[in-house]
């Protein structure tokens, strides 16, 4: 990244503005987490809700207390073996820090993220920068400089171009507010890394939890309504599907591509650190297409593939149709 690029963004930034800028998760769409006026303007432009709270990134652990007023030994933990990177910790807010950021909580979610880009701006900004993933609320995440135009158009002033997101979901978030940690999105770093890295099992969210739009049932949808199938179920209605003359986009896992006409189809990578980096845009690529459903083979029911089914079945509760 040229130093050009990270001059204008903080320049904007300070001026209230919003720019995107690529983490290793997925883009985010960021604002000077001090300034409401530009946070209204973050919730405005992502189409959300405003009780819905937002991530802080920041360019380092030291700058933990500024937004956090009780960071525990386990929250310390955490943050020294994870970061930078794809962890969210969610943590006793100070008093000073902006009801708009945090939906009127009385907690906040801080991570430091690893991308070059993402800690060139954060260092530069000298400040906390609110990041939701630059996508419309509830729409598939980006992760490319692309698919934020895709999302933002015009709107938003300057997009930071990292190249192509390495991890591809969003972070893992754990709650480090209570007594136990708890996990409220699964991610790259799993519940068993969290679990040896604290010494101490994850609680089950609970209704207590603090709320996490990621977390709703419905999210991370394509346009094209999503259905999510073992294979051979797949192939079953692909097949009755083509031959009512409907248009079907196939995310396979495994499963071979039939001779069938009208079917669009794309083999992910059947590892799932490769399975999520691509996921997104296999998402865009396949809604593009513009077919009538797009039907995605269900990965493995594995621990290593809890985020990826996670993403998969709120993207499906996400659609309208079937
Ligand atoms: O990987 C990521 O986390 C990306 C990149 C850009 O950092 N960000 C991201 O932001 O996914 P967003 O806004 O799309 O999702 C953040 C999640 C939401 O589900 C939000 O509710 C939750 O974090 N969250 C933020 N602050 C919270 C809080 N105080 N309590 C509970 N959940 C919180
Ligand atoms: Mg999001």
């Amino acid at each position: 990244m040229n130093t050009s690029g990270i001059e204008r963004a903080v320049a904007i930034l300070k001026h209230g503005g919003l720019v995107a800028f690529p983490t290793e998760t997925v883009y985010g769409l960021g604002a000077d987490a001090r300034n409401p006026d530009a946070i209204r303007k973050l919730y405005a432009a992502k189409g959300r809700p405003g009780h819905h709270p937002v991530i802080v990134h920041l360019a380092d652990a030291a700058q933990l207390p500024q937004w956090a007023r009780e960071v525990t030994p386990l929250a310390l933990k955490l943050a020294q073996q994870f970061w930078p990177g794809p962890l969210t910790l969610i943590l006793r807010r100070q008093p000073q820090v902006s009801d708009a950021l945090t939906g009127g909580q009385d907690t906040i979610g801080l991570r430091v993220p690893a991308h070059p880009v993402a800690r060139t701006l954060l260092s530069a900004f000298g400040s906390g920068i609110a990041a939701p993933s630059a996508n419309r609320f509830g729409h598939v995440s980006a992760t490319t400089a692309a698919h934020v135009r895709e999302e933002f158009g015009a709107s938003v002033e300057l997009v930071l171009d990292g190249g192509q997101s390495e991890v591809g979901i969003e972070s893992t978030i754990v709650d480090v507010t209570g007594a136990q940690p708890r996990l409220l999105r699964p991610g790259r770093i799993s519940a068993e890394e969290i679990e040896q890295a604290t010494g101490v099992p994850l609680a089950a969210p609970d209704l207590d939890a603090p709320r996490a739009p990621g977390t709703l049932p419905a999210h991370y949808a394509p346009h094209t309504p999503l259905k999510v199938m073992e294979g051979d179920l797949l192939l079953e209605l692909a097949a009755s599907l083509t031959r009512q003359g409907e248009r079907v986009a196939v995310l396979a896992c495994g499963t071979r591509q039939p001779l069938l006409p009208g079917l669009t189809w794309l083999a992910a990578p059947p590892d799932p650190r490769a399975y999520a980096h691509d996921l997104y845009a296999n998402l865009r690529a396949l809604d593009a297409a513009g077919c009538d459903v797009m039907l995605v083979e269900r990965p493995p029911l594995t621990a290593q593939w809890t985020a990826i089914n996670d993403r998969l079945g709120r993207a499906a509760a996400g659609c309208r149709r079937p």
